[in-house]
């Protein structure tokens, strides 16, 4: 199975393109007008739009399933369990998880992350101890770790980044210390687009047992991630962003370490039985899943996934390829423009300034045009203070879209030029 890491080296030139015109036709959002402007989408990191696939299956469901899982006797409730395990073992196996027990549900990447910090950094992290992040982590994996350090009298420990916003590896070897309990990396970089190469900071953290938590969030969107050839200890996902449904996500965790682990929240679901005395807890993964679960987006999750598996990745690859390098291009010619991230592997995501223009006029402007990117921080402070600046406008491309969409963008940061001269 292809993965995120193995599909920025070089690929292989193939006779086939990919068509994202005919990928555009089943994103019902994407044909809407904007301003009285078609919508030009680049707001992608964001989140994802979601093809009529998933609209379908969503929609089928309260029509034709909707009842409580694991709970009933009757068949309407183990038609929805059905569907609901259906949508679990679509995202193992888009994950390459080796079982969808190792496959938890959650709210998104951010409750995942949560999760294992909770529960498995408790279990790991006490006094003098330490917890290594990235420079380029997005809050969702700096927070909860640096709430555990709080709370447990540990450090959090930074892997620095240099001026194109790649990591600085060569310090990893003095960074995993006798002391590390946790490296937390995010696999790509949602303000800069950085691909990291995860794949060997896990095989350093492992060189010296230490268990690693992959942020993956932006990553899965461009492709069918593998998380046994990562051999990542955990693995967070969120189902918005990679065309599903919001309020659904996905923590793959190893067994061993999940069966380890404490609960993360107590209450129905996640029991064998329960009395006042002692509560035995249900296997994996209910476990983690107290409560009614979020039943609908995991069915949307799975038909999110099931639609994402008939796409030609290496065809998309080269499509995602050609978008950077032509937006990377383009918007290089607008006088006072600066791209922010420059790395070697990136996913298609331009985040730049522009001299005279505050990002948020750059993108009230751009909205104007019927372009939409997102604008600030994004969740990134440390990354903004890195290089200086408040801010950056993004422009962060999907596979439906096209070079036209980066005409549009440049035509409209021209119009911002017009507004704000230099
Ligand atoms: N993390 C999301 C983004 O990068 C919300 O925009």
């Amino acid at each position: 199975m292809d993965t995120v890491t193995q599909r920025v080296e070089p690929v292989a030139t193939g006779p086939k393109t990919f068509d994202a015109e005919r990928a555009r036709a089943d994103f019902p959002l994407l044909s809407r007008s904007m301003r009285g402007k078609s919508l030009v989408y680049l707001d992608n990191a964001a989140t994802s739009q979601k093809p009529r696939h998933v609209i379908d299956a969503i929609h089928r469901y309260y029509e034709t399933l909707n009842a409580n899982v694991h709970r009933g006797v009757y068949q309407l409730s183990e038609e929805a369990t059905s569907a609901y395990e259906w949508g679990r073992a679509m995202t193992a196996r888009y994950l390459n998880a080796p079982s969808p027990a190792e496959i938890v549900f959650v709210r998104g990447a951010t409750e995942a992350v949560n999760l294992v910090a909770a529960t498995f950094g408790r279990q790991r992290v006490g006094p003098g101890d330490e917890v290594l992040v990235s420079a380029m982590e997005h809050h969702s994996n700096i927070v909860p770790w640096q709430m555990l350090c709080d709370e447990r009298g540990a450090k959090l420990r930074v892997i620095p980044m240099n001026e194109r916003g790649e990591l600085v590896l060569d310090r990893l070897p003095d960074l995993l210390t006798p002391r590390t309990r946790i490296v937390a990396v995010v696999h790509v970089s949602n303000s800069l687009g950085t691909v990291n190469p995860v794949r060997e900071i896990i095989r350093e953290a492992h060189a010296r047992d230490i268990p690693v938590v992959i942020d993956g969030a932006q990553a899965a969107p461009h492709g069918p991630v593998d998380v046994q050839a990562l051999d990542c200890d955990f693995y967070a996902v969120s189902g918005h962003k990679m065309f599903g449904p919001t309020g659904i996500g996905v923590l793959f965790g190893k067994r061993a370490l999940l069966d380890e682990m404490p609960p993360y929240q107590g209450g129905g679901e996640m029991i064998r039985s329960v009395t006042f005395e002692k509560t035995l807890y249900a296997p994996l993964p209910m476990k983690f899943e107290a409560g009614t679960p979020n039943i609908e987006g995991a069915v949307g999750l799975g038909a999110a996934v099931d639609y994402l598996r008939q796409l030609d990745w290496e065809a998309v690859a080269r499509h995602e390829a050609d978008l950077l390098a032509y937006a990377t291009e383009a918007v290089s010619d607008i006088p006072g423009l600066h791209i922010v991230g420059t790395a070697a592997r990136k996913t298609p995501v331009v985040s730049f300034t522009l001299e005279g223009a505050h990002p948020h006029d750059i993108g009230t402007v751009l909205d104007q045009e019927g372009v939409a990117v997102r604008t600030g921080h994004h969740c990134t402070q440390p990354v903004m203070d890195f290089f200086g600046i408040p801010a950056t406008a993004r422009a962060s491309m999907a596979f439906y879209n096209t070079r036209d969409d980066v005409d549009r963008l440049v035509a409209g940061l021209h119009r911002v030029r017009e507004v704000f001269p230099r």
